[in-house]
């Protein structure tokens, strides 16, 4: 079963357009994250002083976070076009010779969800990232040759979610490796306010702030909210975001407080009623959840990690006390359990 989540941070395919018209074209119009901002800023100018491509960059952390808006801006900043891919698209080798070959000198190639890249396509890209050079074997058998095809100057973004899961040669051969963390408030209301201004849709700074409460830390979420809020607002009243309104609109989607909505309340609650609080391993979460695993720890685990609603231990997850709390659940059975890892 998948549920189809209003906070989820996924790429929804009919969200693109909105979210790409919302998206900061340049590194001036960037909200947040400034120590990246900066750090790519000066990478860029560098390059541009220099008159090569910039290095070979890779972005990590939860997903909605922006890597793909920096990949984008990057391109933009270094009036270079944008190629982008992803990991499980490029099965075989040819896949990603077609595109190595048609890049041109200082192209920004993206690879979403990197680490997802098979073991020959990804040893394939190493000659590519080091060298510009592709190593091409044609024939087979006593007849095989190596061809070397050189490839015009570029820059490979990759992103993922999960870095631990990179291979270390592939993690170094990127000169640049940034992790992006969740947004302060401040600065998602900043981008709420921004985003409104560009829907052409009037909302206070308090109704704003609503929004970014239970944005999860996330910009593609607070737009997905604030795309929720403005049609509540237009059928039900006036189209005027006003604080209640936005709490009204929050309420009906079934998000809480905190930015919560049923699949992060139900993954805590079947820990807490199935497993006592846990520890319990993420396949046993899942299965319970009639749920993908790989969801649970992209799109559920990190939030709830970040504001300590839940922590890893050498045994499973496990629930912590400020959750039961939120949920209103009595605290039981906490004491024996396993310390943290982290
Ligand atoms: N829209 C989505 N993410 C943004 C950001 N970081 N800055 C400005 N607008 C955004």
């Amino acid at each position: 079963m998948t549920i189809e989540r209003i906070i989820s941070s996924e790429n929804i395919n009919d969200d693109k357009e909105f979210n790409w018209s919302l998206r900061p074209n340049t590194l001036d119009e960037y909200i947040g994250q400034i120590a990246i901002v900066e750090k790519l800023r000066i990478a860029i100018q560098a390059a541009k002083m220099r008159g090569e491509p910039i290095e070979h960059i890779l972005f990590y952390g939860p997903p909605g976070l922006g890597k793909t808006t920096l990949a984008y801006i990057i391109a933009k900043e270094m009036n270079s076009n944008l190629v982008t891919t992803s990991g499980p698209i490029l099965e075989k080798k040819g896949d990603l010779m077609g595109i190595l070959t048609n890049l041109e000198q200082g192209d920004v190639l993206f690879i979403d969800e990197i680490h997802r890249l098979s073991m020959v396509v990804e040893e394939f890209i190493y000659p590519a990232m080091e060298d510009f050079k592709t190593d091409f074997v044609v024939d087979k058998g006593a007849f095989a040759k190596t061809i070397k095809i050189p490839l015009k100057p570029f820059t490979l973004v990759g992103a993922t979610t999960r870095a631990g899961m990179l291979s270390a040669p592939l993690r170094e051969r990127f000169g640049l490796v940034y992790h992006l963390d969740f947004y302060p408030l401040e600065d998602l209301m900043k981008i709420v306010l921004r985003s409104a201004k560009l829907l052409n849709c009037e909302i206070t700074e308090n109704a704003a702030r609503e929004i970014a409460k239970c944005g999860r830390g996330t910009p593609r979420i607070v737009n997905r909210l604030l795309r929720r809020v403005r049609d509540f607002a237009m059928v039900k009243y006036n189209g005027k975001i006003v604080e209640d309104i936005a709490i009204s609109a929050l309420k009906l989607e079934g998000i809480d407080s905190l930015g919560l909505d049923e699949l992060d309340r139900n993954y805590l609650k079947i820990i807490i009623d199935y497993y006592n609080g846990g520890p319990v391993g993420i396949e046993a979460i899942a299965a319970t959840l009639d749920e993908e695993s790989d969801t649970l720890v992209d799109m559920v685990e990190p939030y709830l990690l970040k504001i300590g609603f839940i922590s890893r231990t050498k045994s499973g997850r496990i629930v912590n006390e400020v959750a039961y709390k939120h949920l209103c659940i009595p605290v039981k059975n906490l004491n024996s359990r396993q310390q943290p890892l982290f």
